[in-house]
């Protein structure tokens, strides 16, 4: 195209844009994504534009079929826009031209870039957030595999990353699977929101013509219509939300990124690494380094930081378009993006890249004195004042202590002399494995609560699918 020939603007245009603004105000480098969108976008809004007599059955017919041939030509890699075309929907209305003759400038009739842009987004953002619900099912499922095998494997249970009182390893597990299950649920909220359809609202106004955005909205298959134009082609409240549900889920995620990196540590142990989900150092030959965990730890600040971008974007546009919102893009497909490589690659750590160290674990929680809430639970349930109890352990705390000793280490002598309550069967009730059987409140780490809960996890799964 010639610089001074203006290629889709009305003719009050002169000149062409300067090659740099032209770069500068091209989204097509990247709403390419959103090609399959838009042509399905497009070919509902032909139909209707048929059904409503606009144009004939005969031209619609042409508009579909020449729009199916662009989606055949982009899937055998052959639709190749240009800068030129500025954004996805020049580039679809300009191969239409080419493709089927005149007839193809009748598409925009009734409709806007406004309108159909935040259709083809919203279209997009449902098929992923569908995609994505799967898989945190799949996580879920990585997560609950693991926790079957570990009921009865415990680990040390931290608060302020002191050791605190023991758990069962599948307790500590099953706490991310609820976190996912928010996570799902949240998204099927936010897909609410995201299946609403904007076509039809126009530039702004709504439009002269006879249009029905009911049976754009069915063909699409959206929940249901903006009703008010102005907000249906302004509105992001959709895409922040995704990105907040997204920044959660990768809150989540990179928690337990976290625990497992410490857990691969020497000073930890409690895993080790696969060396399909690890990787070496360049330079020290005994690494083995925690990659992936790392990875999504890192990636979730870039995942908040689009969340942010969003939010300031739009906290001081006018009504009703602004271009601005060309800026959506890019945080909302790297938003996706992310949230999905992050969960894929969890899942995969989870399910062959990473092997609890059950020996490793027992020791941990054998050789401290997370068992000392135990020694005062025991007293206090012999009647024992809980507060006088607690202070009396915390002095047996103090003297073991120096003394180099463990609780467990105690004999009923010393127990007695400390308190008359004591009986011979002090020793089983600060074992590692009673006190967390004993934790048999709803939802505590006990045994039996824990398989209580895989079976709950599993009916939730199973239900909800
Ligand atoms: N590429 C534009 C975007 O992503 C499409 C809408 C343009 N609308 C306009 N009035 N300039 O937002």
């Amino acid at each position: 195209m010639s610089p001074s020939q203006p290629k889709t603007w009305s003719q009050r245009f002169e000149s062409a844009l300067h090659p740099a603004i032209a770069v500068f105000n091209a989204s097509i480098g990247f709403d390419i994504a959103l090609l399959e969108y838009d042509l399905t976008g497009s070919q509902a809004h032909a139909r209707m534009l048929a059904k409503t007599g606009i144009i004939s059955p005969e031209e619609a017919e042409t508009l579909v079929n020449g729009l199916e041939h662009i989606r055949q030509e982009h899937r055998r890699g052959e639709f190749q826009p240009t800068l030129d075309d500025e954004d996805v929907h020049f580039a679809v209305e300009h191969r239409l031209v080419e493709l089927v003759g005149e007839v193809g400038k009748k598409l925009h009739t009734a409709r806007s870039r406004n309108d159909q842009v935040g259709t083809d987004t919203r279209l997009y953002l449902r098929d992923q957030v569908i995609a994505l619900r799967d898989e945190l099912r799949q996580w879920q499922r990585s997560l609950l595999t693991q926790a079957e095998q570990h009921v009865e494997t415990l680990i040390p249970g931290y608060t302020h990353l002191q050791r605190a009182q023991p758990l069962s390893l599948a307790h500590h597990l099953l706490a991310y699977v609820e976190m996912a299950q928010r996570d799902w649920e949240r998204l099927g909220d936010v897909l609410k929101r995201i299946n609403i359809s904007p076509l039809g609202c126009g530039a702004l106004a709504g439009t002269t013509f006879p249009i029905d955005r009911h049976y754009t909205a069915e063909l699409l298959g959206f929940d249901d219509l903006y009703r008010n134009s102005l907000d249906g082609v302004s509105d992001r409240d959709f895409a922040i939300e995704f990105a907040c549900a997204a920044s959660l889920i990768l809150v989540h995620l990179s928690r337990l990124s976290e625990e497992i990196i410490l857990w691969a540590s020497e000073e930890f142990g409690f895993v080790t690494l696969n060396d399909s989900c690890a990787t070496g150092s360049s330079i020290m030959p005994q690494k083995k380094n925690p990659d992936v965990p790392e990875l999504v730890r890192g990636k979730t600040g870039r995942v908040f930081g689009h969340l942010q971008s969003l939010l300031v974007m739009m906290k001081g546009l006018p009504m009703a378009y602004n271009k601005d919102l060309q800026e959506d893009k890019e945080p909302l497909f790297d938003t996706v993006n992310t949230v999905r490589a992050c969960l894929e690659a969890m899942t995969i750590l989870l399910n062959e890249g990473i092997v609890f160290r059950p020996e490793r674990l027992s020791a941990a929680v054998a050789a401290d004195f997370s068992n000392a809430t135990d020694v005062a639970d025991y007293l206090a349930a012999k009647g024992v004042p809980f507060r006088e109890a607690y202070n009396l352990v915390g002095q047996v705390v103090k003297t073991s202590l120096a003394a180099g000793k463990l609780l467990k280490d105690l004999t009923l002598e010393e127990w007695r002399s400390l308190h008359p309550a004591f009986d011979a069967d002090i020793d089983d009730a600060i074992s590692p494995q009673r006190v967390v059987a004993a934790r048999n409140s709803f939802g505590g780490t006990g045994f039996e609560q824990v398989r209580a809960a895989i079976a709950h996890a599993h009916t939730r799964l199973a239900t909800l699918d």
